[in-house]
């Protein structure tokens, strides 16, 4: 095999949006391209609302596939493509996060009915830090929506990301008419038998076509001059920095547009990038070493085996069954014989896979999120992965007294796993639970039920801002119950704010105390 010329093919990215804007639409268009599923409809099922009471298997039939398969591969015009999944708000949870940090690039769904909601923008924010290309695709044409400028301009004010349009809408909802494809110079139509119509050299269609005589079409051009004067050209180099976002519209519902997005999508998407040690050297995709790193770890759904999945992004080499590998952290070795790939309806044992590829290691509680995995005389780690500040807060205790050891047990690893984030009250030790989305807690609550038999019992405190301290300015005199004073897991002295009333009005009684919204790095 020649390692560069497979590297060269992996497209791997993630699909962000707010729910209901048409990811999981688009998502099922894209698997068909691939031929990855016959039809639609078999990705997700119907979205139930309650799950806070149902244990792995319900969670799993409830949400299909968005729980474990979070991962899709399929081939398309020559490349490998690998899809991760970022679920939506109510599965919302540091794990859509650090999946980001697994990707080459993200694709944004937006409503062009909605514009850019609460979801999109924090997702953007994860995805713009990284400095990797954004694509946009502006979803649901086939209904009336915003008009396509006002979605631009605030596509740019909101998210402070440069857009260039690689095609543009005729009319929509039931005006709609098709797309003018300034990229392709073509337009593709919505209606009627004709699927493209090429533009003369002036950019029309033929006289003789009734679009001359549309409105929308005129509009369209109109809007397109505006934008060639005043807007954004294409500049890969720019769309590659992750400064410029190419936009596109269409309808996933009525599979319209879909294939041209992708087409265009997989001819500008980065291929593999190199990834960065802790020592700050980069690490190349073409390393014949294999090196990757976990990202997420996912509880299995099997409660017998309580076994996982770690996923592993890899970063280098080839990976292939059977390997020994080293985990950095622990200098230890580990053979990786039960590893899968994710397809969107079945999990496949594979024999191997490569840099950019994303591969699930059986994990029987080895692994923890952000550890490096190597090959040969390999000796480093990669960048630790970002924490996420946790918005939501639960009180923790233990149901029953006499399993104490357990429920520490459990707390433990599953911190230490990275699955949820711990805070002791520093007066009384009492336990915290910090996430960034619900489903972290059902998560945490079921796990500590099936793997540690630990009850628990959990109280909401609601949403918290959370701010660290120096250890020097402590003063448990400055704690009340709208700034709880805590450590984090790591002792670092920080208080947990009601809102921002209360953190202001601390600021204003304790001007010196210095505020941070970040952990101190050591
Ligand atoms: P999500 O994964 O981003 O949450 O969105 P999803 O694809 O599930 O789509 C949300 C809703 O929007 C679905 O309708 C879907 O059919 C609809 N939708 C997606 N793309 C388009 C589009 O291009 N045009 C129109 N008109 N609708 C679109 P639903 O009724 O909520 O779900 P379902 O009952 O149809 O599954």
């Amino acid at each position: 095999m020649n390692l560069q010329e497979e590297v060269n093919k992996r497209r791997t990215f993630a699909i962000i949006s707010h729910p209901d804007a048409g990811k999981t639409t688009i998502t099922e268009q894209l698997l068909m391209f691939g031929g990855a599923i016959r039809e639609a409809g078999t990705v997700k099922g119907k979205k139930t609302g309650n799950f806070a009471k149902s244990d792995w298997m319900d969670i799993e039939k409830q949400r299909g596939i968005s729980v474990t398969s979070s991962v899709m591969q399929f081939d398309y015009a020559g490349k490998k493509v690998n899809i991760l999944d970022t679920p939506g708000h109510e599965d919302f949870s540091e794990d859509t996060y650090r999946t980001l940090m697994a990707v080459d690039a993200a694709v944004m769904v937006i409503d062009s009915a909605k514009g850019i909601e609460a979801q999109t923008k924090k997702l953007f924010k994860v995805v713009k830090d990284r400095e990797i290309p954004i694509f946009t695709f502006i979803n649901k044409l086939d209904r009336d929506g915003r008009e396509p400028l006002d979605l631009l301009e605030e596509l740019e004010e909101t998210l402070g990301i440069q857009s260039t349009p690689m095609n543009w809408p005729i009319g929509m909802g039931k005006a709609f008419e098709g797309l003018y494809d300034m990229h392709n110079h073509r337009i593709e139509m919505f209606k009627g038998d004709e699927r493209f119509i090429e533009l003369d050299e002036d950019g029309q269609v033929p006289e003789d076509n009734h679009l001359r005589q549309n409105p929308f079409y005129q509009q369209a051009l109109d809007d397109i001059e505006l934008i060639q004067e005043a807007g954004n050209p294409f500049d890969e180099e720019e769309v590659l920095a992750g400064e410029l976002t190419p936009v596109f519209f269409g309808s996933a519902l009525t599979n319209f547009g879909v294939q041209t997005f992708l087409d265009t999508f997989l001819e500008y998407a980065p291929i593999p990038h190199a990834h960065k040690t802790t020592e700050g050297e980069e690490i190349s995709p073409y390393e014949p070493d294999f090196s990757g790193f976990v990202f997420k770890i996912q509880a299995n759904m099997n409660p017998a085996h309580r076994d996982r999945i770690a996923f592993v992004r890899i970063s280098s080499g080839e990976f292939q069954r059977g390997m020994d590998v080293k985990l950095a952290r622990t200098n230890k070795k580990v053979k990786l014989s039960n590893v899968t790939q994710f397809m969107a309806e079945s999990r496949e044992n594979i024999e191997s896979a490569v840099a950019g590829d994303i591969i699930g290691v059986y994990d029987t509680g080895t692994y923890q999120v952000g550890d490096t995995l190597l090959t040969g005389k390999q000796n480093f780690e990669y960048e630790p992965l970002p924490t996420f500040t946790p918005e939501l807060f639960m009180r923790v205790s233990a149901k029953n007294v006499m399993k104490q050891k357990s429920f520490h047990k459990g707390i433990e690893q599953l911190v230490q796993e990275g699955a949820i984030q711990l805070y002791k009250n520093y007066q009384t030790n009492e336990y915290m639970l910090g996430a960034v989305g619900h489903l972290q807690f059902e998560v945490f609550q079921h796990r500590m039920i099936n793997e540690y038999n630990a009850e628990v019992n959990m109280t909401p405190m609601g949403n918290k801002t959370v701010r660290w301290i120096k250890p020097e300015q402590l003063d448990e005199k400055m704690s009340s119950s709208r700034n709880i004073l805590a450590r984090d897991r790591f002792d670092n002295p920080l208080f947990l704010f009601e809102n921002q009333f209360a953190e202001r009005w601390f600021a204003d009684k304790y001007p010196d105390v210095e505020l941070s919204a970040t952990p101190p790095t050591e």
